[in-house]
């Protein structure tokens, strides 16, 4: 174990953007805290991180919708480590369907984990950071934190929250110039995360192009535990897609339908109802990259589908 070395704690880090998180962390050496509800493909990720050279590595299997076990998290960690120097808090889950169509159910697992979970991470995060007068707290936000979208209504939701939680700790933190609330928004990213939605949509969701690397966000969001920053869109896209929704919203509104199920959809893959991992871990689909291919060609595919009328769902 090196001294100098940080105590990084890394949520959601068995798949997508916290699984890179993870990884490049521990390419840097850092001593690592992985945190996931799955405990197999979270041990995946403990093996590459310390194989890639991590100082230490901590699995701590757990739901961060739960207080009581972040609570214990924080305190195993103070009790291994005596400090917390940064967070990456990127555990998420998505549900698509209708507001009406989502069973209440999975509608509010998807805002516990990601709203309640964000928060309950920082109610027990900051006050550690708060003593030490320094660390770094860096959120994962969504472009859709931004906007409205058909079909999301439970992301959305979350990811408005997680933009609110973030600008709130920022306000609560002023007095401690050592601690930064960093908020980082991706726009499409090439994870499991679509694959492992809940839907009740009919047809299951991709990326929507330009689709990053998760390492590209991972890249950012450590950059922000020494460089923070208030808020950060990853993706010029992002820039675009917030100002057709402020500043033209009647086109936002008769566009975003079409255009969704065109470039976040896959038209051609229908799906039954299904919970996803939202209530409960599916640690088999955990990995780093989602396995939808190239967003480009999905989209040709929906086209040539609403084309020939081989696929139609009841809400195109
Ligand atoms: N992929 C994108 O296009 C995209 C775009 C914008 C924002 N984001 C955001 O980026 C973050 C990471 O997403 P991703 O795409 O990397 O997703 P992902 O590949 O599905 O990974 C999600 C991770 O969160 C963990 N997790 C889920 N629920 C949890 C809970 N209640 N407690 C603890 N861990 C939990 C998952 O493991 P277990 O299920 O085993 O717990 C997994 O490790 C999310 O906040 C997501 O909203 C993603």
């Amino acid at each position: 174990m090196t001294t100098d070395s940080r105590v990084v704690v890394v949520t959601g880090a068995s798949s997508g953007i916290g699984r890179a998180t993870a990884l490049q962390a521990a390419d840097r050496g850092e001593h690592l805290v992985l945190v996931a509800r799955g405990e197999s493909a979270l041990q995946e990720t403990f093996g590459e991180c310390r194989d890639r050279g991590a100082a230490s590595v901590a699995v701590h299997v757990g739901d961060v919708g739960d207080d009581a076990v972040v609570e214990k998290v924080v305190a195993d960690i103070l009790e291994q480590h005596g400090r917390i120097d940064a967070v990456v808090h990127c555990a998420g889950v998505v549900a698509y369907g209708r507001t009406e169509d989502v069973p209440a159910e999975v509608f509010d697992g998807v805002l516990r984990t990601n709203l309640i979970g964000s928060v309950n991470v920082a109610r027990h995060v900051v006050p550690v950071m708060r003593r030490q007068e320094r660390g770094a707290l860096v959120l994962i936000g969504s472009v859709i934190g931004h906007i409205g979208v058909p079909s999301m209504s439970p992301y959305v939701l979350s990811k408005w929250g997680v933009r609110a939680l973030a600008r709130q700790l920022q306000l609560e933190n002023r007095d401690v110039p050592g601690l930064s609330v960093s908020y980082v928004a991706p726009g499409g990213v090439d994870t499991p995360i679509y694959e492992q939605a809940a839907n009740y949509d009919g047809f299951v969701g991709r990326p929507p192009p330009p689709v990053a690397k998760p390492d590209r966000v991972a890249e950012v969001a450590l950059r922000r535990i020494d460089h923070p920053r208030a808020r950060t869109q990853v993706g010029l896209a992002n820039d675009v897609i917030r100002l057709g929704f402020s500043a033209t919203p009647w086109a936002f509104d008769v566009l975003v339908g079409p255009l969704f199920r065109i470039a976040a959809m896959d038209r051609t893959t229908p799906v039954p109802p299904d919970a996803g991992n939202v209530l409960a871990s599916r640690p088999g689909g955990n990995r780093l990259l989602g396995a939808q291919g190239n967003a480009l060609l999905g989209v040709g595919r929906n086209i040539a589908a609403a084309v020939t009328g081989s696929r139609t769902g009841q809400r195109s």
